[in-house]
């Protein structure tokens, strides 16, 4: 059984509502996923899991949440080499900036990107939730 961690931040919900649907895909392809809050995952843990998917809405000015979020992906990042990884977060008035600009950093980081990041606009609609599950299936 693969192993696959979900790890992500949401201020009002909407990237939480998105990292439930990725886990829920994950677990449907028979993965054993583990939820986790920026707190709560270090860069040792990597190694233990066959894929990591993201969750970061866009914040300050286009960027990564920057309390909890950031210093928690510039710890673990170095040992994302080789490691198959997705991402996905809301945004609300850009344009998924935050997003291209992650996707870049983490392929410099030798990150497999399974897809491209799954953005979704405030709430997630049906389609970007199903957009979240096929994630977590290409995670598992
Ligand atoms: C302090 C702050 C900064 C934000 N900066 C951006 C931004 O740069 N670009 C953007 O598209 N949305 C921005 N937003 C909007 C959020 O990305 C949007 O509300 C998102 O749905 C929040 O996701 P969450 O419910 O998971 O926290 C910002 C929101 C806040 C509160």
């Amino acid at each position: 059984m693969s192993k696959v961690a979900v790890v992500y931040w949401s201020g009002t919900g909407n990237t939480q509502m998105m990292a439930e649907s990725v886990a829920a895909g994950a677990q449907a392809q028979g993965a054993e996923v583990s939820m986790f809050v920026p707190a709560e995952f270090t860069a040792d843990m990597v190694a233990g899991f066959d894929g990591i998917a993201f969750g970061c809405p866009a914040m300050g000015s286009e960027v990564l949440e920057e309390g909890e979020f950031e210093p928690m992906f510039a710890g673990v990042e170095g040992a994302l080499s080789g490691k198959k990884v997705g991402l996905f977060g809301s945004y609300g008035w850009g344009d998924g900036q935050w997003m291209r600009d992650w996707q870049d950093r983490v392929a410099a980081d030798g990150a497999m990107l399974v897809s491209d990041g799954v953005v979704a606009n405030a709430a997630p609609d049906g389609s970007a939730l199903a957009d979240c599950e096929a994630l977590g299936k290409a995670l598992a």
